[in-house]
């Protein structure tokens, strides 16, 4: 698959618009049959060069991807310069590979960008735990975003009832903001008027299938577009913010597994007592807010290194799983673990993820480019659907090591590498001194 230099990076409300010299990627795919297998023996023992040659013999990677990856220069300054404002360089995490997914039936490698010793191997662990029940199974995901319009009006206005009758303008104008969206068989689904508690407050919610894009854009536009309709038509009205919420409710992404006991031994218990520790422990967290906060970092260390690796607004997706695990009034967890009918351990996890596949720097980020490759080109359902799993799978090696032996031996023992550098890099070397170029200033910007 190619992109050509038809994408833009179009950095918003200040009007700045740069298109990027127009590099022509082309992406490994799936070879034809997908991915035989996801499981690599000795995968984490080879040197970074045998990682890669193992993914280009699976026809995840081209050769010349190897340039990239082994110069570590996953994005080129010219790029890094027009993604953000006042750029200084570019900012490098390791890229991982989780091995071991099994996601719907498809064999997948998980590419992590993450700086955390042990959360790659922590997500492989779990994905390997959860083969024993066929992997993870995922839900269908309506690729829906929502935007805010915010209403004041006089608290003795009958706006809910003068807002029924604009409606169905208000959805076709809505509509027209985006035909291509409609063309491609998305655009909006729904609207929605929800009263707040203060006296004349309203919200008016625009529910906008998105298809590949995570949206914001989209319906910040449309929000925008009806923020200056609704007090032209009412003048009674006035409008206040216009932007899109990262509490995607209506983009909710479920995954699910099922785990043999015997899978589960651990640390002198056998599977099936791990399996209760694991169901005391999730429980743990349904009934404490600060454990479950814990328990949460856990799963968003699968769920962010795939967004991120992924090219997206890996803050958007904190900030809405967080809302969401907030959303009965009670901070909850995430996932949910149980032993079924079948005697065996169920998790499940729902969460807000709302991630594209077109659109941000997903098609402009070399590294990204190629990371989606290794996924075999997801769309945004699939993409939440695979970064979701991850965090499941993370979430039952964390609590399987926590409930049976404590992480502290295992975490560690993955740890000792960054102490050694620690040991060796105490006071870090030197950096050769830098030419300034005469005239520049301090906060010149
Ligand atoms: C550490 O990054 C994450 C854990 O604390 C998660 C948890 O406690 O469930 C191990």
């Amino acid at each position: 698959m190619s992109h050509s230099s038809d994408a833009q990076v179009d950095s918003g409300s200040e009007g700045r618009r740069t298109v990027v010299p127009g590099p022509t990627f082309t992406h490994a795919t799936h070879p034809a049959g997908g991915l035989q297998s996801s499981r690599i023996s000795g995968f984490a023992k080879l040197s970074v060069k045998g990682r890669l040659a193992a993914l280009v013999e699976r026809g995840l990677l081209q050769q010349d991807d190897l340039k990239l990856f082994l110069s570590n220069d996953g994005l080129p300054l010219e790029f890094a310069e027009n993604f953000i404002e006042n750029c200084v360089g570019g900012f490098t995490l390791p890229l991982g590979l989780a091995t071991n997914f099994l996601i719907d039936g498809q064999e997948l490698f998980i590419p992590m960008a993450v700086e955390e010793s042990s959360v790659v191997a922590a997500a492989s662990h779990g994905a390997k735990l959860a083969r024993s029940g066929g992997g993870f199974v995922s839900e269908p995901t309506r690729t829906v975003a929502t935007c805010q319009i915010q209403v004041i009006v006089p608290p003795d206005f009958a706006f809910a009832a003068a807002y029924k009758e604009l409606e169905p303008e208000l959805f076709d104008l809505a509509q027209r903001c985006h035909p291509k969206l409609v063309a491609r068989g998305g655009g909006v689904v729904g609207l929605e008027l929800r009263t707040l508690s203060k006296p004349g407050y309203f919200v008016i919610h625009v529910h906008v299938d998105t298809r590949e894009a995570m949206g914001a854009n989209i319906v910040n536009t449309i929000a925008e577009e009806l923020g200056r309709h609704v007090p032209a038509r009412l003048p009674q009205a006035r409008v206040g913010l216009k932007i899109l919420t990262n509490l995607t409710v209506e983009r909710l992404t479920t995954v699910r597994c099922e785990v043999e006991p015997a899978v589960l031994e651990m640390a002198g218990f056998r599977g099936d007592e791990a399996m209760e520790r694991i169901v005391e422990a999730w429980e743990f967290a349904d009934l404490d807010p600060f454990r479950a906060a814990t328990h949460n970092k856990g799963i968003m260390n699968g769920i962010d290194p795939v967004v991120i690796a992924t090219g997206n607004d890996w803050r958007a997706v904190e900030a809405g799983c967080h809302a969401f695990a907030s959303l009965s009034g009670s901070y909850k967890p995430l996932t949910k673990w149980a032993i079924n009918a079948r005697g065996k351990l169920e998790g499940t996890l729902t969460a807000p993820i709302a991630v594209g596949t077109v659109g941000g720097v997903t098609r402009l980020h070399p590294a990204v480019s190629r990371a989606l490759g290794i996924l075999g080109q997801p769309n945004s359902e699939r993409l939440s659907a695979i970064a979701a799993a991850v965090g499941l799978a993370q979430n039952l090696s964390a609590l399987r090591a926590l409930a049976c032996e404590g992480i502290q031996r295992g975490h560690m023992a993955l740890h000792e590498k960054n102490i050694e550098m620690m040991r060796r890099y105490d006071h870090l070397p030197p950096l050769a001194p830098v030419q300034v170029e005469p005239g520049a200033a301090p906060g010149d910007v």
